[in-house]
């Protein structure tokens, strides 16, 4: 099939997925995405690809597959014969693998098991990325959580992911895979999902500063992450797959900041005080926490050579900023709201 460098992402249409098929489209790859059918569009975060005046998106090739289904993995593995596999894909929200903790784990942990199966069977090298998740290490107590910290999950999501690692590591140890787990901590951006706390936050309160929407209604704001810039960390995935040999990697900020303290700096960003227009609502309240994150990215340094660039200020800048612009065009189009310069 040539000397291309040939990649196939799942989730590639969600927040992570769609920096990194930009950052493997600029560096020359045919980069190829799986796509679940939805009735709605659910491709928009590749958009900025298709505006790309170098046409990278003509080596971009969407397929519609899902990780509960394993003939459509082969089918796609075989067109696309890819050197690198990133496994993104999954039902990410941890309040809603309480709701739906079977579908959760048939997703994100045996999802990983016939993906790996898949290209088990294909028979050629293939370097494998799996999306772990700092939520693994659950409510340990133990900070700054490292490579070595013991994995105490607290949601049906960490515990499928939990899993999804181990098979990783499995497929490493049994069969020579060249496979790694990236422990991401919480990374986000104007792309992030609406319904994660710090865009839900950037979304409202932009929202509020144009008169869009008067409240925004949260659950627990002690807890406490380490929140880096999505595109930073979509890096370390792919500097993962180039080194020697695999590894499992923490990427993080090394910093931490509660729920509270986001939200403050978000409504002090617009003028605006947050405790006139925030109101608590149990049901974003999780039946069991993850009170603390804060990893230490040592051996990211060390060996990637990685290291953050965003800090939470700069983080919330870019984020207010392109949710405002989002509520400015909300408002053009409405004709309502306050008009703010
Ligand atoms: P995201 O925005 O929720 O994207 C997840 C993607 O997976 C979406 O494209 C989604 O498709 C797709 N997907 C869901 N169910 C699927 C299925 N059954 N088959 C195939 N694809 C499916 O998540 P993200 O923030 O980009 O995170 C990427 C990965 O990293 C996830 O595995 C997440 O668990 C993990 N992770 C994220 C963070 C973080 O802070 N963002 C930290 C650690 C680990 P639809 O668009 O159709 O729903
Ligand atoms: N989503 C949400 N909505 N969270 C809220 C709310 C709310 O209204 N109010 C308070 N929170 C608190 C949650 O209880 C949690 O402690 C914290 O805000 C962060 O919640 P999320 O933004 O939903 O992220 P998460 O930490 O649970 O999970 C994210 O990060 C993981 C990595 O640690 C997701 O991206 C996971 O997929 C990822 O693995």
């Amino acid at each position: 099939m040539g000397s291309q460098r040939r990649a196939l992402i799942t989730g590639i249409g969600g927040q992570d997925g769609s920096y990194l098929a930009e950052l493997l489209l600029s560096k020359g790859y045919a980069v190829h995405g799986v796509v679940r059918r939805s009735s709605t569009f659910n491709t928009e975060r590749l958009d900025a690809i298709y505006q790309d005046p170098h046409e990278t998106h003509r080596r971009l090739f969407l397929h519609y597959g899902d990780l509960t289904d394993s003939s459509s993995l082969r089918r796609i593995l075989t067109i696309a014969e890819p050197q690198e596999v990133y496994n993104l894909g999954a039902q990410s929200h941890v309040r809603v693998s309480f709701d739906q903790p079977e579908y959760t784990a048939d997703v994100v942990s045996v999802g990983t098991l016939r993906l790996l199966e898949a290209i088990r069977d294909t028979g050629r090298q293939v370097r494998f990325y799996q999306a772990s998740s700092s939520e693994m290490f659950g409510d340990n107590p133990e900070v700054p959580q490292n490579e070595d910290t013991r994995f105490q999950p607290s949601s049906p999501y960490a515990a499928a992911k939990c899993a999804a690692f181990w098979y990783t590591q499995l497929y490493r140890k049994a069969y020579g895979f060249f496979a790694c787990n990236g422990i991401l901590f919480n990374h986000e951006s104007p792309r992030r999902g609406e319904t994660f706390v710090t865009r839900k936050i950037t979304r409202a309160a932009t929202r509020i500063k144009l008169g869009l929407q008067e409240k925004l209604y949260l659950g627990n704001l002690d807890a406490s992450r380490d929140w880096g810039y999505a595109p930073e960390y979509a890096e370390a995935m792919w500097l993962m797959l180039q080194q020697e040999k695999p590894n499992d990697y923490v990427v993080a900020t090394g910093e931490t900041h509660t729920v509270r303290e986001f939200l403050e700096l978000v409504f002090q960003h617009l003028g605006l005080d947050w405790r006139k227009h925030v109101e608590f609502d149990k049901r974003y309240l999780r039946p069991a926490e993850v009170p603390m994150l804060k990893g230490d990215a040592s051996r990211a340094r060390k060996i990637l050579g990685w290291r953050p660039r965003t800090d939470l200020a700069g983080l919330v800048r870019i984020m207010v900023q392109a949710d405002m612009e989002l509520a400015r065009k909300e408002q053009a189009a409405k004709g309502v709201g306050n008009q703010v310069p």
